[in-house]
């Protein structure tokens, strides 16, 4: 983050405003710091089932966070948008900026998108600060999602009847250097507490 007060504006007129209470003295309040998790694989690779679980394990620890969805911001946030590369720009750029607030507030937000195209990971990683974005790629073979197409959506991609589906006619840019990279097939408690291990080493948790 260019720290979390001068952000420029295509607008002259609009000028940044710095309040009192600032990140840090949030995360003190909280107990922990304010990070992003940023889940990228596959649809049906399992990247919401475990943002999921990952939040239901920290909820318990007295963490404060909250669960960005592809499924569920595309019902409000970013209802307007398809499945294009122009609109899939657009999706990880919005969803990059509330994140960006919510880390600000202190929270650790789990986010759980396809996000297929490596340079628009890279443009939330950018818009982070150093060590507040966590990549993790939910590594699971096209094969293992189609045979599991929890939503029949594989299925009306191969008919034909679903265009630019992730995997089948648009690109997915696998990560490179993910912090944590992930073995969709393993038990979803064990990657869990891979997780907690990973954020509790960053020193983003306590305990
Ligand atoms: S992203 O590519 O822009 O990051 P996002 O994670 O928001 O995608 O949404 C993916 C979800 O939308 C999938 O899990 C699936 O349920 C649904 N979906 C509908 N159409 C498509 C499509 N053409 N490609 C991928 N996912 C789709």
């Amino acid at each position: 983050m260019v720290d979390s007060h001068s952000r420029s504006t295509t607008d002259e007129n609009i000028v940044w405003h710095s309040h009192a209470i600032a990140r840090e003295d949030r995360e003190r309040l909280h107990g922990h710091r304010g990070v992003v998790v940023w889940f990228t694989g596959l649809s049906g690779s399992g990247k919401s089932t475990l943002a999921g679980a990952l939040e239901q394990a920290l909820h318990a620890k007295g963490v404060g966070t909250y669960l960005l969805d592809g499924d569920n911001v595309r019902h409000g946030l970013c209802r307007d948008l398809g499945f294009g590369d122009d609109d899939r720009r657009e999706n990880i750029r919005r969803v990059g900026e509330v994140a960006r607030l919510m880390v600000d507030a202190g929270l650790v937000v789990l986010t759980a998108f396809i996000s297929p195209h490596r340079a628009e990971r890279q443009m939330v990683r950018e818009l982070l600060g150093e060590g507040q974005f966590i990549e993790v790629f939910v590594d699971t073979p096209l094969a293992v999602c189609e045979n599991r197409d929890p939503k029949g959506l594989y299925r009306k991609a191969r008919a034909g009847e679903l265009r630019n589906f992730t995997g089948i006619d648009s690109v997915y840019e696998a990560p490179e250097q993910p912090e944590l990279r992930l073995d969709g097939q393993q038990l979803v408690t064990n990657l869990v507490a891979e997780l907690l291990v990973v954020l509790h080493n960053r020193a983003i948790i306590k305990n």
